[in-house]
């Protein structure tokens, strides 16, 4: 049996989240032995602005989940979002080299690679090859061509790409730190991996990371990763408007926007029944004086509003995705904003299909903290790291993952290498 140390990086707009879990080959599960979530700084809608602030909080993120680990963290995964990110379907085809005709994994390392080559400014880079199908001869819909006769091999693949100017900043303070990065994951990708089912995934569906500088989103058609993208909005933006409307700080802002969320119901029940009472600081928590204001005013005046700005470019990715009649298992929401208050109901009511909020729920061990919607690109990592070290075979749609991060020069040597260890 063998274990295999996973630890994955989260820098995100608000919090910078560390986790150590140990998966194991024979178990389908994943234990988390370590976790930490701190404020982040120097991350501004997923980029990271100030090397030396995010550097500095990265740091603290990673001792103190190295201190309850028990175990150095010397390389990780890590999420990259934000709007630089964009995505694009890539056909590629080759000829089956094989004197038999028989496809073999050189010919399916060819066609990712020929689908790969793509005319990329210096300024991007591709952080992710995913196949979505192939096709033999013509006949589509083939997950994993290896052993089919054929002279003809093409595949649709998915690829995503992102600020090279980002990346290396990812680089330098991971470097800086002495962590070595095993691959940059896109974080709508990692929070994809913890929270959607293959159910969902097979039927079509949005996933949607409502965080608290962006909104990362992608969507499944058929079982395949089709379309990624991030918008540069997120929840903080409901924060700061409560502070605008209401003329406190963005410290009370954030206390009073929690405090309606996780208090959903009994304020909900309240607006129905036209409750007139005035929202009471001592409540919250918060010593600031507040203006005479109901919760009916701040969730229909300043939240809910802003929830449907929110969607409405939600929607126009959507529509631009061309696969709006694709996802009928709707939208799975998560990230800390998929918890405020109304973010259901105005998504059912302006996107108009099914919405559910996605919690990472498998994992096992240190994880009461971890299983919240805030923590789903976070746990993603550990799971989409533990795909990438033994769990996938070398079948199909798992090139992906062995795909990632290498350049285009050392590719197939180290994929084919790679490979030798997965074959029976
Ligand atoms: N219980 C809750 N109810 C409502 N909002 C919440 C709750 N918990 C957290 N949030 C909000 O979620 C946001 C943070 O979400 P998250 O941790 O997913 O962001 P992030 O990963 O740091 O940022 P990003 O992914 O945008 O770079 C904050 O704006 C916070 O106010
Ligand atoms: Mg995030």
């Amino acid at each position: 049996m063998v274990d295999s140390l996973i630890c994955g990086i989260d820098i995100g707009s608000t919090k910078v989240a560390t986790i150590v879990g140990i998966s194991t080959e024979e178990s389908d599960g994943m234990r988390i032995i370590g976790f930490n979530a701190d404020p982040s700084q120097g991350v501004k809608k997923g980029l990271i602005v100030d090397i030396d602030k995010a550097t500095a909080s990265v740091e603290q993120s990673i001792e103190k989940a190295e201190r309850m680990a028990g175990h150095q963290i010397k390389e990780a995964f890590v999420t990259v979002g934000g709007p630089h990110i964009s995505s694009i379907n890539s056909h590629g085809i080759v000829a089956v080299a094989n004197p038999q005709f028989e496809v073999v994994e050189d010919d399916v390392l060819r066609v990712i690679d020929a689908a790969r080559a793509i005319s990329l400014s210096n300024t991007r880079q591709i952080i992710e090859v995913t196949p979505r199908e192939y096709s033999v001869d013509g006949q589509g819909g083939i997950n994993n061509p290896i052993g089919m006769s054929g002279v003809r091999l093409e595949v649709d693949t998915h690829i995503i790409t992102a600020s090279a100017t980002n990346l290396k900043n990812i680089d330098k303070v991971l470097n800086d730190l002495g962590v070595r990065n095993m691959g940059y994951i896109f974080s709508g990708v990692a929070a994809a991996d913890s929270v959607l089912t293959d159910t969902e995934k097979d039927l079509g569906v949005a996933l949607v990371d409502i965080g608290g500088g962006k909104v990362d989103i992608c969507i499944y058609v058929e079982g395949a990763l089709s379309y990624s993208s991030s918008i540069p909005i997120g929840a903080r933006h409901i924060s700061n408007d409560v502070a605008v409307g209401l003329r406190v700080s963005l410290d009370s802002a954030e206390k009073i926007k929690l405090y309606l969320s996780n208090n959903k119901e009994k304020v909900e029940e309240a607006i129905k029944k036209k409750d007139k009472s005035f929202l009471s600081p001592s409540k919250i928590g918060i010593t600031e004086k507040l203006p005479e204001v109901t919760p009916r005013e701040i969730v229909d005046g300043i939240i809910t509003p802003r929830i449907e700005e929110i969607y409405s470019y939600i929607r126009e990715e959507i529509v631009k995705s061309e696969f709006e009649k694709r996802i009928p298992s709707g939208l799975v929401i998560t990230g800390g904003g998929a918890m405020t208050i109304g973010m259901v109901e105005e998504g059912k009511r302006i996107v108009r299909l099914p919405i559910r909020v996605g919690v990472p729920e498998r994992a096992s061990g240190l994880v009461d903290e971890v299983m919240n919607p805030m923590y789903s690109s976070t746990l993603g990592l550990v799971y989409y790291g533990s795909k990438q070290l033994f769990r996938d075979d070398a079948s199909g749609k798992d090139f992906n993952s062995i795909l990632k991060n290498f350049s285009m020069n050392d590719i197939i040597s180290k994929v084919k290498k790679l490979f030798k260890q997965f074959l029976p």
